[in-house]
């Protein structure tokens, strides 16, 4: 596993009460960042793996908010931003929502309806920009980074419906066009997940043939993932603008 020196630094990580937000928040902590973690509120989960991440000896906090609110999501990165001391070198805007339990179809208009479309993109597309815009002056200022989280989906669609594929592919266009924004004091990267081992409410029915059409022949650990978020943050000092794939060769393939 990579790690840093990541010490008198702080970073802030949305959707991180568990999954690929989780791992990635301690993989900061334990490079030595300071982290705000945030999740939704009211969600047990946030004061138990900060408590957690605590006792392990690292500097977190918990940043509860709705990413998927206008009004909530720069209350709570303002907040954090103040409880880190002032200063972020780091956001990863992770926080996302299948919206659903099981796969749609591509053409269920009635799951698709315009309360799920409301909800898909105010959390997977336009919570990244509010966040992003709350810590702009922050992360400039700092010369820090970002890192979105979106999914293959957002490249060649299948994903759990039609409207989630279609917040990550505008998510991949919204990293680019932060990234002309912000350079040169900010680089902007996403990571483009497949299949992910996490607590994803959206429940896909893997079985052997599945996963042995995947090179790597196994379902991503959020640990995977997290490795390649942390480099892009820390290192990567000319990528911006970049949407890497981190799939185990899903979308290559495999040949029997
Ligand atoms: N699980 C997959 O198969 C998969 C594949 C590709 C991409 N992704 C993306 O990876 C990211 C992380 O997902 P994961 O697999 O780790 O899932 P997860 O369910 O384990 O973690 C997601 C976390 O985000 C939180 N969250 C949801 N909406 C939020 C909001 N509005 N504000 C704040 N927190 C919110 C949830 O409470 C949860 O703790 C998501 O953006 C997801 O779209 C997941």
């Amino acid at each position: 596993m990579i790690t840093f020196n990541l010490n008198n630094t702080a970073a802030l990580v949305t959707g991180a009460a568990s999954g690929i937000g989780l791992a990635t928040a301690e993989l900061l902590a334990s490079s030595g960042a300071k982290v705000a973690i945030n999740d939704l509120p009211g969600n047990p989960e946030l004061e138990k793996q900060v408590q957690r991440l605590s006792d392990l000896g690292y500097q977190v906090i918990a940043a509860p908010g709705d990413t998927g609110d206008g009004q909530d999501a720069y209350r709570m990165v303002h907040s954090a931003i103040e409880a880190l001391g002032g200063s972020l070198n780091y956001l990863v805007n992770n926080a996302g929502t299948p919206g659903t339990k099981s796969v749609v179809h591509p053409t269920d208009f009635e799951i698709q309806n315009e309360a799920f479309w409301d909800r898909l993109l105010n959390v997977n597309l336009i919570g990244p920009q509010r966040c992003t815009a709350a810590a702009e002056k922050a992360l400039r200022k700092s010369r820090g980074a970002i890192v979105n989280t979106t999914s293959i989906s957002g490249l060649r669609g299948n994903g759990s419906s039609a409207v989630y594929s279609a917040t990550k592919s505008g998510l991949i266009t919204l990293t680019q066009e932060t990234a002309r924004g912000l350079g040169p004091e900010v680089r902007v990267n996403a990571i483009a997940p497949g299949l992910v081992e996490s607590n994803w409410e959206c429940n896909f029915e893997l079985d052997s043939d599945m996963i042995n059409s995947i090179p790597m022949q196994r379902v991503g650990q959020p640990e995977d993932y997290a490795e390649v978020i942390v480099y892009l943050l820390a290192g990567g000092a000319y990528i911006t603008g970049e949407i890497v794939v981190v799939d185990g060769g899903l979308l290559t393939g495999r040949r029997a």
